[in-house]
């Protein structure tokens, strides 16, 4: 294999990295996609393609001895992580110095293992995150198309209203309301048709039965069943699965040469490949992205890559916490892991902040509510290149999460307020924690449209490099990302295919 060339390559196969080789192969170019993560498509002796929430085994995580699930402890004890064989599992928790990010792994990227919200950001912050894209046409046409083949679907209120799994949904939206808060339904891709047919036990339960972070067996309509299936249906597009790439150069005549490693699925590497191609897209996500672009510039190997490469990166504002209802106040033992209603403030000038109503699947009655909000935080941390390791490592403090933290709570402070309720000390690990301020799910920046890009992802100072995916989204976009990231990568890559790609062909 070393040697070979392909006109396209896209790394990744997440969100931009799907919508990219999508759009390539419908415009009849020939595209690799290259994942470091495995293809989930065969059940395991269980007879299911992902392990559970709840008994979770190495499926659930990407090369751990044990689980690191984001809510780490129940009444201080750690009785949810398990031991686990390192393995090529689905999600991966990166460690920073000061934050810890959240990332799927694996043919679809983070639609693997996130929990399906698809929400179209306010177009005002839209405007004020990305002024120089024409937001005009992104909210006519590229936010409808996202949203179209992204599958995006509602839930139906009136089976909302009356079905245990969104108890805890209900419970939080009152309360939220005696506080003057307004709370909003939450489209997802999720399949709610499926999900009632769950409810009624005509299917086999997937949201019902606790699956999210570590896949759903059923139900999800994750990449893999919508934009990759598309992709690979135009008989244009590979994917290369367990190849992860190290280092891009470039040669004399222009084309890119990507330096990769095949391994198994216990890590081992059992061939190294250099793989070269014209047009290059990066779609590794804001950490794979942008780390791959800062190597190159800081070994020499793409020394044009400007200073902004690295710049502007930001966790989405992400706090999660919890509240103890009274006992007279349950939330239900029956929960649905997937979300559908988020409170709605973020037009509050002081505080603004878009939380999610999160479940907590327990099996069993707990008297939580739990939150991830998503907050307006200024602050934006930096990736460095580290010699010794090779590595992008994150610049970012703890105390750069404080205005996030000080947002969430004023919201939730008035929420206990109006229904005479504490926070839950016992969720974010041993020590006495009401708000998560040191992971994210939402890591967005690094290569940041506009600065370390053109305004199409075009990688400043180079020709025919792009960058497609969330490191183009300058660290908040104020909503749950996906549909933006997506919608942002149908935009560019129409200008990039018509611009760039056709004609060189
Ligand atoms: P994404 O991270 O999806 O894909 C990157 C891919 O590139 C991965 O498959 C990775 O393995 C691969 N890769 C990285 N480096 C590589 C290399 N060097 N070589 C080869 N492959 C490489 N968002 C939302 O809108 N609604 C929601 O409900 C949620 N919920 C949620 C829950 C959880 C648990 C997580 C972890 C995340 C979410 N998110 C979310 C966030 C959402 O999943 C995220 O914003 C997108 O997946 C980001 O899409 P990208 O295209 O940027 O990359």
């Amino acid at each position: 294999d070393s040697g070979s060339f392909v006109p396209a390559v896209v790394i990744g196969t997440g969100y931009g990295a799907a919508v990219s080789a999508l759009r390539l192969g419908e415009a009849g170019i020939p595209t690799l996609m290259l994942e470091m993560g495995q293809l989930w498509n065969t059940p395991a002796d269980d007879g299911n393609v992902f392990c559970g929430m709840l008994k979770p085994d190495r499926r659930s995580s990407w090369f751990k001895s044990r689980t690191e699930a984001p809510l780490g402890s129940f009444l201080w004890l750690d009785v949810i992580n398990r031991n686990i064989d390192p393995y090529a599992g689905v999600l991966d928790k990166v460690h920073f110095d000061q934050m810890s990010v959240y990332v799927g792994r694996g043919v679809g990227g983070g639609s693997l293992v996130n929990g399906g919200m698809a929400v179209v950001p306010k177009r005002a912050y839209f405007e004020e995150v990305l002024p120089q894209v024409d937001a005009a046409q992104m909210y006519e046409r590229y936010f409808p198309r996202a949203n179209a083949a992204l599958k995006v679907n509602h839930i139906d209120p009136g089976w909302f209203e009356e079905t245990e799994w969104y108890k805890f949904a209900r419970v939080s939206r009152e309360q939220a309301g005696k506080a003057g808060l307004n709370t909003t339904f939450v489209p997802n891709v999720y399949d709610f048709d499926y999900m009632r047919r769950e409810a009624t036990g005509e299917a086999p339960k997937s949201a019902l039965a606790g699956e999210v972070i570590y896949g759903n067996n059923h139900g999800k309509q994750s990449l893999d069943k919508t934009y990759l299936a598309a992709a690979l249906g135009t008989g244009k597009v590979t994917i290369e699965t367990l190849h992860r790439v190290t280092a891009i150069r470039q040669q004399a005549d222009g084309s890119y040469v990507l330096s990769v490693d095949q391994s198994d699925a216990n890590g081992t590497v059992i061939t190294h490949k250099e793989i070269a191609c014209r047009h290059l897209f990066l779609g590794a996500g804001s950490l794979g992205s942008t780390e791959l672009l800062v190597r190159a510039r800081d070994t020499g190997a793409l020394p044009h890559l400007n200073a902004e490469v690295g710049e502007g990166w930001g966790p989405n504002g992400n706090i999660m916490t919890g509240r103890a209802n009274h006992v007279w106040n349950p939330t239900g033992a029956h929960q649905s892991s997937i979300p559908a209603l988020g409170i709605d403030d973020w037009d509050n000038p002081a505080a603004p902040v878009f939380a999610e109503i999160a479940p907590m699947p327990a099996g069993l009655e707990t008297w939580v509510s739990l939150y991830l909000a998503i907050t307006k935080n200024p602050e934006r941390g930096t990736f460095v290149y580290d010699k010794a390791t090779d590595r992008a490592v994150l610049r970012w403090t703890r105390e750069q999460n404080a205005p996030a933290v000080e947002a969430a709570k004023s919201l939730f402070d008035r929420i206990n307020k109006a229904n005479t309720t504490m926070y839950r000390y016992d969720l974010f690990g041993p020590q006495l924690k009401n708000f998560s301020d040191d992971f994210c799910y939402h890591p967005l920046g690094g290569c940041v449209l506009g600065k370390a890009t053109d305004g199409y992802g075009r990688v400043a100072g180079y020709h025919n490099l792009y960058v497609t995916d969330g490191a183009l989204i300058p660290g908040s976009i104020g909503v749950n990302p996906f549909v933006t990231i997506t919608a942002l990568a149908e935009r560019n890559i129409e200008r990039i295919i018509a611009e760039d790609v056709k004609v060189a062909r």
